[in-house]
């Protein structure tokens, strides 16, 4: 198994696992409101590839945003959706691809990350919910499962607040990546 940033064409395949392994309801939960129509955050999308091509495994990071005390504004990353194919679960690559998130979120120079999860799991990575205590997700959530990791510390001190998305826009990409390629043809 390698882990890969993904790519364009790993669309269809990540879809059909994260329908798979988290069923037909996943875009119903807060997380999906801070990356509806949004990118990924640049550099922070992976993808777990087996030996035989296919994707067994999918982690994204998104850029959000919190009011902050001082600055007025500070941002931080939701993870999320982590997801191993079945016929994989309980080899590693779930602790694979999150060790690498982290890592590449550290030395991308981001403060901290904040997800909606399982503390028996990502509490191995060092996430908590000591951190969350005045941040929320827009829509329901359970607080014991709302969990933060600092890559800086005390990144997300002075932080209150509901969670806003500010990635990058998926149709702006879109429109952009167009206009280079007819820059590129002409
Ligand atoms: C959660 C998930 C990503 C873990 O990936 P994985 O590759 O199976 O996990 P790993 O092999 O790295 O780790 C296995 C360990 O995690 C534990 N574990 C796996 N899923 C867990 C869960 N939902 N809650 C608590 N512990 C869990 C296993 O018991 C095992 O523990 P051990 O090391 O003490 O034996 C995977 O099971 C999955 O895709 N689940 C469905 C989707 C999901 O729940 N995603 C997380 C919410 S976004």
């Amino acid at each position: 198994m390698i882990i890969r940033l993904e790519e364009e064409n790993d669309v269809k395949e990540r879809e059909q696992l994260l329908d798979a392994v988290m069923g037909p309801h996943r875009k119903r939960k807060s997380s999906e409101k801070l990356r509806r129509g949004r990118m990924p955050s640049a550099g922070l999308a992976f993808s777990g590839i087996a030996n035989d091509g296919h994707l067994i495994g999918t982690v994204r990071l998104w850029d959000i945003e919190l009011d902050h005390d001082e600055e007025g504004i500070r941002n931080a990353l939701l993870l999320g959706p982590l997801a191993v194919s079945c016929s994989h679960h309980g080899s590693g690559v779930g602790s694979q691809l999150m060790r690498t998130a982290i890592r590449s979120a550290a030395l991308l120079g981001h403060g901290a990350i904040i997800l909606v999860g399982n503390p028996a799991y990502y509490g191995r990575f060092g996430f908590s919910n000591e951190l969350t205590g005045k941040i929320a997700m827009p829509g329901p959530f359970e607080r014991e499962r709302f969990l933060a990791l600092e890559l800086t510390a005390e990144h997300l001190s002075g932080c209150s607040g509901i969670i806003r998305p500010n990635g990058r826009y998926r149709r702006a990409i879109k429109v952009a990546n167009c206009v280079s390629k007819v820059a590129l043809a002409s």
